[in-house]
């Protein structure tokens, strides 16, 4: 039986930032207060709120006596200290500082563990206390524990994630509307999930940030944000969304981190970690991922296909994950114990970008004449890549392609390394019947 929360100490909580989860964080430790006491087996005392200006306008959930701007004395008399701030400094100085000073650790910060994370989770390994960072990736969906402790068991092979809501919302919108990227990303801001400076979303750094994350702990191997091939969804066009559903896909911003074992395809055997749009075909569960909402595919050797879904951001999906690891964090202080540590004994190789294998979908204009796309099938021979179809479609909307005596061609591959494709694609761009290569896209999921 846990010890009533009255025959433990309370436990002192410190809060440092008070944004959109910030807010909603304190609100619920508040409000939820008897619970939380009921189930660590101790109270939790929210004992300081660390922010820039404790004069600026606050939600009236938020307790004016608690703000402080003197972070580091707050740390200092912390027993579990949660970070929301976000951003490397002074969030890294402040943690470090906190674990130094025996506190459990709880941070939403994906910029910082995908940067710096192993100077974290070595500090806190040698302090003995809990690092924990369940909202750092995907808000309120349980995904690092599942990867972290569910899954330890097993081996995964594959995880692909919609990691970042704004770029989904958007994707979504010109899927459903046939709007441009420029009007879909302006209608993000103007709901509030795009940033007005939308660069971290829409070129992709977020994502790289969750998949890094993701990727460190499905293969037990240090992943960095620098190991992530980032590519975003700025060249994506109306065109391209339109031409993805007449051949039964949908494009997705994707977080893919893989194991490869080196027997396929020339490939040598590493993780490739990578985040860039690509074609899902709609009978894949993440095709169905609509709006803002995020999800992680997970395929493990034994557990096989799981699908986690949910609210990737906001206040309170996001407090929510940060409150479950403060109960964690919470009942090791009570019950004694201690959250699971880095693991990276597996020691994977890192793959370049060019090593990644996958399918591709081309698309070109080429002269509609006779013994063309045998020249760009040979083309495709040399470099090795083969060809799962080829189509010479009608546009999207039934309208016949745009100038006469000129064809468009659809071509997909079977699954290829990227620096063939690349190779391929640049050979074929030569070729004297080939007006342009439209676009390049990867089809995941299949
Ligand atoms: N900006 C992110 C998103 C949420 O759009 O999903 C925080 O990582």
């Amino acid at each position: 039986m846990p010890p009533a929360a009255e025959s433990h100490p309370p436990l002192r909580v410190a809060l440092l930032g008070c944004g959109v989860v910030g807010t909603q964080v304190a609100r619920l430790l508040t409000e939820q207060a008897d619970d939380l006491a009921s189930r660590v087996g101790a109270r939790l005392e929210l004992v300081g709120i660390a922010v820039r200006d404790t004069a600026a306008p606050r939600d009236a959930a938020i307790d004016r006596s608690l703000l402080t701007a003197d972070a580091e004395g707050l740390v200092a008399r912390a027993d579990i200290v949660v970070e929301v701030m976000g951003g490397t400094e002074p969030a890294r100085s402040l943690l470090l500082r906190a674990i130094d000073a025996g506190a459990a650790v709880v941070t939403a910060n994906k910029a910082l563990l995908a940067e710096d994370g192993p100077t974290l989770y070595k500090a806190a390994d040698a302090a003995g206390v809990d690092i924990y960072f369940e909202a750092a990736v995907a808000g309120a969906i349980p995904i690092v524990r599942p990867v972290r402790e569910s899954l330890a068991g097993d081996r995964v092979r594959r995880v692909l994630g919609i990691v970042n809501g704004t770029t989904n919302y958007v994707l979504d919108q010109m899927a459903t509307t046939g709007m441009g990227l420029e009007e879909a990303v302006k209608e993000a801001q103007d709901l509030g999930y795009a940033e007005a400076d939308p660069t971290a979303d829409v070129e992709g750094y977020d994502a790289a940030a969750k998949a890094a994350i993701l990727a460190s702990l499905a293969f037990h191997t240090r992943v960095s944000l620098d190991d992530v091939a980032r590519e975003g969804i700025m060249s994506v066009t109306a065109d391209d969304v339109a031409w993805a559903a007449q051949t039964g896909h949908v494009i997705k911003l994707l977080a893919i981190a893989e194991l490869r074992d080196g027997t396929s395809a020339g490939a040598p055997a590493g993780v490739s970690v990578r985040v860039h749009p690509a074609l899902v075909p709609i009978a894949h569960p993440l095709a169905n991922v609509r709006g803002s909402f995020n999800a992680v595919f997970v395929e493990a050797e034994s557990a096989g296909e799981l699908m986690f879904y949910g609210r990737g951001a906001g206040g309170a999906p996001t407090a929510s994950a940060v409150l479950g690891d403060v109960v964690s964090a919470a009942r090791h202080r009570v019950l004694g114990g201690k959250g699971p540590q880095e693991s990276t004994y597996a020691e994977l190789a890192i793959l370049p970008a060019s090593a990644a294998v996958t399918r591709y979908q081309v698309r070109l204009d080429v002269d509609d004449r006779p013994g063309v796309l045998a020249q760009v099938a040979h083309a495709l021979a040399e470099h090795g890549v083969s060809i799962e179809a080829v189509r010479q479609p009608t546009a999207p909307g039934g309208a016949d392609v745009a100038e006469p005596g000129v064809a468009e061609l659809l071509i997909t591959t079977h699954a290829a390394p990227e620096s063939a494709l690349s190779a391929t694609v640049a050979a074929v761009a030569e070729l004297e019947p080939v007006r342009t290569i439209t676009s390049v896209l990867r089809v995941e999921g299949a």
